[in-house]
């Protein structure tokens, strides 16, 4: 498959990883336009992963160059230039990345190395999981700038850590490290450092290599698809993907190799 190449993103691709690291230290990595046009493009390529049972890569690994961010947040030098609307748009934009993160049919990884500040926090709780390094920080400080969460923290940090843990960290503008993110489950993992951080990404990213990527596919979508809906009509949706579990090869290889006491190669399909 090809990624495209991009001018503020480096691309690798590791046995079944695919790590996308956001390459502006020198701000940070915030997230100037021109992030996220390539977060744009690249999110739109990932989308063929799977398509007739190719599976280039069974996870992806999102962090940020430099040993002192994952990403800073927005641009806060172009935002300075921002009418309204163009804020909107700019807002939009990421939302759009940040909705193609959660439709992608492989899971997600942050690694958080170093500072998850506004749009960078933001980023991270588009993945599906967030690995940090003892070092990494996290926090909502727009209000610190007189603004508000502009990249879908106002939903998705409730959704991670409840909407107690939420307010208090965007109507404060705290900071927090990343021992506190794992306390309150923003973090699922801390590990000693940075190097130690990205072994622990790639060995999850090798688990889901060993199962079958129909089925995670099909529990991620599931997941984001029930969230914020009642019970019953969650239930739904899960009897649905239940069904259409049964309907792929992988299912029948799955079981079939239960059975026979071996190990299932599954097809992808
Ligand atoms: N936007 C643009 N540039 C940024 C940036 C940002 N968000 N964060 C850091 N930089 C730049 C700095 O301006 C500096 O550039 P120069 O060397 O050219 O001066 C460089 O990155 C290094 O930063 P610092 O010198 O400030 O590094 P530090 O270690 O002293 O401080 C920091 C680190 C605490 C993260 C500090 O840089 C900081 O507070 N950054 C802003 C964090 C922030 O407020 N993020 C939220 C933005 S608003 C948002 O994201 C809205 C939204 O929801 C969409």
């Amino acid at each position: 498959m090809d990624w495209g190449s991009y001018a503020t993103l480096s691309l690798e691709q590791d046995g079944d990883a695919l790590i996308v690291t956001v390459n502006r230290p020198e701000a940070l990595n915030a997230l100037a336009n021109q992030v996220v046009d390539d977060l744009l493009e690249l999110t739109g390529r990932l989308e063929g992963i799977g398509r007739d049972a190719d599976w280039p890569v069974r996870g992806i690994v999102l962090t940020g160059a430099g040993a002192k961010a994952f990403v800073a947040g927005a641009d806060i030098r172009e935002m300075d230039g921002m009418d309204p609307a163009t804020a909107e748009a700019y807002g939009r934009r990421m939302h759009q990345v940040t909705l193609r993160l959660e439709e992608l049919p492989v899971p997600v990884i942050a690694a958080v190395n170093g500072f998850a500040l506004g749009g960078g926090c933001e980023l991270a709780l588009a993945c599906d999981f967030i690995y940090a390094s003892a070092d990494a920080s996290f926090g909502q400080p727009e209000v610190a700038l007189g603004l508000v969460p502009g990249f879908g923290g106002s939903v998705r940090l409730q959704q991670r850590v409840g909407a107690g843990q939420a307010r208090e960290l965007i109507f404060t503008g705290r900071r927090i490290d990343a021992r506190h993110a794992h306390g309150i489950g923003l973090v699922n993992r801390v590990f000693d450092d940075a190097a130690a951080l990205m072994d622990g990404a790639r060995a999850t990213i090798a688990e889901l290599a060993r199962v079958s990527p129909t089925a995670v596919a099909n529990a991620k979508r599931t997941m984001h698809r029930v969230q914020g809906l009642g019970v019953a009509e969650g239930l739904e949706v899960e009897a649905e993907s239940f069904r259409e579990a049964f309907t792929t090869e992988d299912s029948a290889v799955g079981r079939a190799a239960f059975v026979a006491k071996e190990r299932a190669a599954f097809p992808g399909r």
